[in-house]
């Protein structure tokens, strides 16, 4: 298919959150940094994440049927950009980047002590995409663990949210 655009710049130009997923399967833990995420419907809860077919993490999704979007903040910058360039097939990331972590109140998978916000999910739905997976997260347990930004990805720079210019919920 020809375009007219590259699709690095049409995605780019949508802008989203940063997140850490993290899996488990079988005495095996996943982490991966990830941006292609969106929150799909408050009820029921639905998140929505794709992962290439390349990353552990994603396997350990298919076997068990959970996972965590751990959101973090732009403190956890360098932290995201670590994690999202080594794969867990060669290192154990939890030990090679320090990474604190305790248990959920419904998955087994572990999650994030330096997120400010975690979000346990269970597999809904599964969409496959070509190189990539569309996982459909059904929220079953969140922690608010202390109040943040989240880091932010926008044509392949990283920010932290700007001024806030009002609220959603005025809308009548
Ligand atoms: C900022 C950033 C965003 C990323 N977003 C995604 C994403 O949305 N989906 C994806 O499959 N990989 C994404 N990656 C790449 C994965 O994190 C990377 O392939 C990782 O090595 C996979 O780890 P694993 O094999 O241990 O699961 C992103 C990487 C970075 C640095």
């Amino acid at each position: 298919m020809s375009r007219d655009f590259t699709s690095r710049r049409a995605m780019g130009a949508i802008g989203s959150p940063v997140a850490l997923i993290t899996a488990s399967h079988d005495g095996r833990n996943g982490i991966m940094t990830a941006n292609m995420i969106a929150g799909l419907s408050f009820s029921p809860p639905l998140v929505g994440i794709s992962l290439s077919h390349h990353s552990l993490t994603r396997t350990l999704i298919d076997s068990s049927g959970e996972f965590a979007v751990n959101v973090i903040s732009p403190d956890q910058l360098n932290l995201a950009k670590n994690i999202g360039s080594t794969t867990g097939r060669r290192i154990d990331k939890f030990k090679e980047f320090s990474i604190g972590t305790f248990q959920g109140r419904s998955v087994s998978c572990p999650l994030v002590k330096e997120a400010h916000a975690v979000l346990e999910c269970k597999v809904d739905r599964s969409i496959e995409l070509d190189k990539h997976s569309l996982y459909v997260g059904l929220v079953v347990a969140y922690h608010d663990i202390k109040e943040a930004s989240p880091l932010y990805l926008y044509h392949g720079n990283y920010y932290s949210i700007g001024d806030r210019l009002g609220s959603f919920w005025g809308i009548k």
